[in-house]
């Protein structure tokens, strides 16, 4: 068994963000990264790497491209071609690139929100427009849940030539169904918009949920869909800025490959490297152990905020480490982020840079030991307290 009850000091490093952007009496529960050491597989591999004490140019070779190719099949029965998997540096390159190559000033990406903030950056960054599709949000005692507004979402994503789809969502923690993909898959279609699904956090699956990406739905789907993948969140190495497209559809992938040539988005070698060992089958016990942890501090979560903080109200995510707080029946005036910052020294995630709907809300990051989840919820709910 893995020890998710440690987590190594990541104020040592000056260059870390998450522990380093706000003062040392802040605790960090924000930017999706975890607090935990990467699998030891990923760490020889590395380490084999430093030992040989070359660091020439590498790239992304056949080898590479097939074990991803080779993973698709195993967890999902997807058969692709190493040819259909291209690298970049992540997943915002990914769906930048795409945005390049498909989008025009006329007509630009389409977004679920609250959503992912980096997927709110791509209008200004490349110059296109951006077509919001809200969520309804439903709310059941202090459980929130979203769902999807169909005649809404045709009405706007046809205005789009990309609608970019987050698929376990960040940061509302949803697995879309089958059915709800092809449903979104069918409008897309017939509207001839490109789906972009990025799947980044499709291995951080709570509670055994199955995932299904878009494009194993049919042959039709995988000829519309480019998916974007990457071990960055699974394995919690995003540092090393490594991610992959997998785009069967040929004229698609010539588009995006020629856009990425462009851009010359050359990964840097430690990122092939743990690449390689993170889709190779070495690291799945680790990776059940850490949905084991993800589970049990994502109970305590929901539990914890039923019990001890009164008018706020959770998602029960149902994948990744991020939990989705409420906090527009508190007392709280203005931003519940500033609020927490100032008087509880804990730092979540804006719920405005998520959407203008994440007002009032903010986004917190479980993915550490439960300690630590404790001593960040301990702080909040003693500052709410104050307000009463
Ligand atoms: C949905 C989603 N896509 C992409 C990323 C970042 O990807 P990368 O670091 O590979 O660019 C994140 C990080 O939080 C994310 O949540």
């Amino acid at each position: 068994m893995t020890d998710f009850t440690s987590t190594p000091n990541r104020r040592k490093f000056t260059t870390d963000i998450k522990w380093n952007l706000y003062g040392k009496d802040v605790l960090p529960m924000w930017v999706a990264d975890m607090d935990f050491r990467a699998p030891e597989p990923i760490l020889n591999a590395l380490r084999r790497q430093l030992d040989h004490g070359v660091y020439g140019y590498e790239w992304a070779d056949k080898e590479l491209l097939a074990a991803v190719a080779e993973r698709m099949e195993t967890l999902y029965g997807w058969k692709v071609k190493p040819q259909a998997v291209s690298a970049a540096t992540g997943i915002v390159s990914g769906f930048s690139v795409a945005a390049r190559a498909f989008c025009s000033p006329k007509r630009g990406v389409a977004i679920q929100t609250p959503v992912y903030n980096e997927f709110h950056e791509i209008k200004n960054n490349i110059g296109i427009p951006q077509v919001d599709i809200p969520f309804v949000k439903r709310i059941n005692e202090n459980i929130l849940s979203y769902e999807m507004d169909w005649d809404l979402f045709e009405k706007r994503v046809k205005k789009a030539a990309i609608f970019l789809l987050c698929n376990p969502h960040n940061p509302l923690g949803i697995i879309f169904s089958r059915d709800d993909l092809a449903r979104m898959a069918q409008i897309c279609i017939k509207h001839n918009v490109i789906i972009v699904s990025d799947e980044i956090h499709s291995g951080l699956l709570l509670d055994n949920n199955p995932f299904t990406p878009m494009a194993t739905l049919s042959r039709e789907i995988e000829r519309h869909t480019i998916t974007l993948v990457s071990p960055s969140k699974t394995y919690n190495i995003p540092g090393l800025f490594c991610g992959f497209a997998v785009i069967p559809n040929r004229e698609l992938r010539e588009r995006y490959n020629a856009e990425l040539n462009r851009l010359r988005l050359h990964v840097a070698s430690p990122g092939l490297h743990a690449a390689k060992i993170a889709y190779s089958a070495q690291c799945d016990s680790w990776l059940d152990d850490l949905r084991r942890h993800l589970v049990e501090n994502r109970d305590y979560l929901v539990e914890y905020v039923g019990k001890y903080m009164p008018d706020v109200r959770t998602t029960i995510p149902a994948a990744t480490y991020l939990g989705w707080l409420d906090f527009t029946q508190t007392k709280i005036k203005g931003s519940p982020y500033k609020f927490f910052l100032k008087n509880a020294k804990v730092a979540v995630s804006e719920g405005k840079i998520f959407g203008a709907e994440g007002a009032g809300h903010v986004r917190i990051n479980f993915g550490t030991s439960r300690r630590r989840l404790k001593e960040g919820l301990d702080k909040m709910r003693k500052a709410l307290e104050a307000l009463r």
